[in-house]
């Protein structure tokens, strides 16, 4: 049986997530600048797009560009919004094909401007588009979003907007840059690293991890359907008691 076969459908993660590691060390094992593997990342990327589509998967997140990238030599730095801008500019008519909409979390204003406009207005050229919610982590760090949604929610009680007593999970949720969206049920991470680095803190609180050795410039749309399966052989519990478990277990 194929693996996506083994994919039970109604039972799908609404939102997948995935931090996308592995360029660099993937160019470096051929010899070739780091560049070249965020090139090839590019294949990585439209392949689990298309993948996550076709199987009906509601919302994808892609960590794209962390705050802490920003520490990396310029010349990387510089590549890497090149590449942005083009491939953006590029895959705007297969996301209108798809009828993927286009999303972005993250400090976006500090991107370059042509990246930034670009980025725009791919989003507002898909807006409408309804199969599936694709979002790129760009510039974003969980910390950040944390920190901008504390200093909106202290604003908004100075400004008399709203009362301290009203602060809860659900409230929290709206101020933050996911809001509207789901937490994701799976979080991926290739490379073989084991480690969140400030991605989606708060939304990945109860989400199921997948880490594959894989380097992303060889993840396929195969992998995600893989992480999926195994997403769906776990017990997810939330902190109670799962009576079929403790059953097998008395
Ligand atoms: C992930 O690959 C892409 C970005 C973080 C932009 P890396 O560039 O981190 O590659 P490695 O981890 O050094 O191999
Ligand atoms: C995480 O990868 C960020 C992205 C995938 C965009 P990094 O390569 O930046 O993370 P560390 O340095 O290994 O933790
Ligand atoms: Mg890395």
């Amino acid at each position: 049986m194929s693996i996506k076969n083994q994919i039970i459908t109604d039972r799908l993660p609404r939102h997948v997530a995935i931090i996308m590691d592995g360029n660099g060390r993937w160019a470096k094992k051929q010899g070739k600048l780091r560049m070249f593997g965020h090139q090839h990342g590019v294949a990585a990327v439209r392949d689990t797009v298309e993948g996550a589509a076709e199987l009906g998967i509601e919302y994808l997140t892609l960590y794209a560009f962390s705050t802490e990238n920003w520490n990396r030599p310029a010349i990387e730095i510089n590549a890497l919004m090149e590449l942005l801008v083009n491939t953006i500019s590029k895959e705007t008519k297969t996301l209108m094909d798809n009828n993927i909409r286009l999303n972005a979390i993250g400090d976006i204003e500090s991107l370059p401007g042509r990246c930034n406009k670009n980025l725009k207005a791919a989003i507002d050229k898909t807006a409408g588009n309804s199969r599936m919610t694709l979002t790129l982590a760009l510039s974003y760090s969980s910390r950040w979003e944390i920190t901008r949604a504390i200093k909106n929610i202290a604003q908004d009680v100075k400004d008399g907007k709203l009362n301290a007593t009203e602060i809860n999970d659900s409230l929290v949720e709206k101020y933050l840059t996911t809001a509207g969206i789901p937490d994701p049920e799976l979080l991926i991470r290739t490379s073989g690293e084991y480690r969140v680095s400030n991605f989606l803190l708060w939304q990945i609180a109860y989400s199921e991890f997948y880490f594959t050795n894989k380097l992303w410039p060889d993840f396929r749309r195969e992998d995600l359907f893989e992480s999926i399966v195994s997403y769906q052989n776990r017990d997810r519990r939330f902190g109670g008691v799962n009576e079929s478990t403790n059953a097998k277990h008395a």
